[in-house]
């Protein structure tokens, strides 16, 4: 799965802990950036590069919202509906997008555009209602008007 350039940047990861098990979590990112998801068989890879158990493998997976254990839309939209966002509109948010893309959760509209989860806090409440986009971008003090605004440049980005 990795090219060799990587295989030296896992090396690397390997050598700035003790334990494999420590460098599970850059590995599985790194995993993530090239495939989209974390598949049964990426896991496997992992497990082998590191050295560990599966199982361990898979524990860590499951226990962090961050990976992906589905293959995603290209926009994947996690809505926080944790406390603030929840009290600023959060939840209607998540409902008004699943509505409007016509997904629930966890599911990829038919042209693979988008998918969507509702996760807990993101660490923007200040900026309730909240959604992050890819893992990487944060969008804030979300209206359903912003919301149709922004899947309209991102239909506009492919
Ligand atoms: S509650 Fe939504 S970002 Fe904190």
């Amino acid at each position: 799965m990795f090219s060799e350039a990587e295989l030296i940047e896992i090396e690397k990861i390997k050598k700035r802990y003790e334990s494999p098990q420590s460098s599970l979590l850059p590995v599985l990112w790194m995993i993530q950036e090239k495939e989209g998801w974390i598949s049964k068989d990426s896991m496997s890879y992992a497990a082998e590069l590191l050295n560990i158990p599966y199982e361990y493998v898979l524990g860590v997976v499951s226990f962090y919202t961050m990976f992906f254990k589905k293959p995603k839309g290209k926009f994947h939209l996690q809505i926080c509906t944790n406390v603030s966002c929840m009290l600023r509109g959060g939840y209607e948010l998540y409902k008004y997008a699943c509505k409007k893309l016509g997904i629930n959760k966890e599911e990829i509209t038919s042209d693979g555009m988008f998918s969507i989860e509702e996760v807990e806090c993101l660490g923007s409440c200040a900026t309730a209602p909240m959604m992050q986009v890819n893992n990487k971008e944060y969008f804030e003090n979300l209206t359903f008007e912003k919301f149709d605004e922004l899947i309209e440049k991102f239909k506009k980005e492919i």
